[in-house]
């Protein structure tokens, strides 16, 4: 089980495409990431950067560029490129050879769920399936490990997963069938206080919920995007 490995996103060597992030706050309601982050590159910069919060690489055979991401009229495509000659990642205290350029971007604000609050994260994707890529659309945590929200990922097996991690070895997990990936689909997923400790997150696929999982701790702990 994939779920069961304790930082599990393999950078994505794929293409996916994102229209529209809106995130919201439940109480007072406002938008954080506007439909239109994508249509220029000033309204890229204030709400995105890019690669991974921390840097170009994680726990994949891909390298992060900022060449491998290309935005236009409210969409952003990811896409990787097989490349050779590029140093070894390190992870976990493992060398991991790079044989992919790949695109990621993460959002400039953090998500803190705070009292009788949330958010609202949604998206039209068009993700490949393909064997070996692992596209995903997920929530880290800023500080320390967990929260983690994979609010969808693509894990190469043509299912797409949704997961809540509690711990690494403690998690919820809901692999679906992903119908034709060469059509967007939305996805919109709620996260929400329910008592200032633990966090309900539910997961819809095309309208559809599909799953609700909970994130014990998951109040008052930043996420980044
Ligand atoms: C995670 O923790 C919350 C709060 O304790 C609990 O409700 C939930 O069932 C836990 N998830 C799993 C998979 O055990
Ligand atoms: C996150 O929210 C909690 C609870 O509302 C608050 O105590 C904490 O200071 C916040 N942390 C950050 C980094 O904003």
């Amino acid at each position: 089980m994939a779920g069961l490995v304790l930082t599990m996103h393999f950078p994505s060597a794929c293409s996916l495409l994102l229209l529209l992030a809106a995130a919201s706050g439940a109480s007072a309601v406002r938008t954080m990431i506007p439909k239109t982050s994508f249509d220029s590159q000033a309204n890229f910069d204030a709400d995105w950067n890019y690669n991974y919060p921390w840097g170009t690489d994680h726990n994949g055979g891909a390298r992060m560029d900022r060449n491998q991401v290309r935005f236009s009229n409210g969409m952003v495509t990811l896409t990787a490129r097989k490349v050779t000659g590029q140093k070894d990642a390190t992870h976990g205290g493992k060398k991991i050879k790079i044989n992919y350029l790949s695109g990621a971007i993460s959002a400039k604000e953090h998500f803190n769920v705070s009292r009788g609050g949330g958010y609202d994260f949604s998206g039209e994707f068009r993700a490949t399936t393909a064997k070996g890529t692992w596209p995903a659309f997920w929530l880290t945590a800023v500080q320390g490990w967990p929260p983690e929200i994979d609010m969808a990922e693509w894990k190469g097996s043509g299912k797409i997963s949704f997961n809540t991690f509690n711990t690494s070895s403690v998690l919820s997990w809901k692999d679906v069938n992903y119908p034709s990936p060469d059509q967007f689909h939305s996805i919109k997923c709620e996260v929400r206080d329910i008592n200032q400790r633990d966090v309900s997150v539910k997961f819809y696929m095309d309208g559809s919920l599909v799953t609700t999982q909970v994130g014990g701790n998951f109040f008052g702990k930043p996420m980044y995007l």
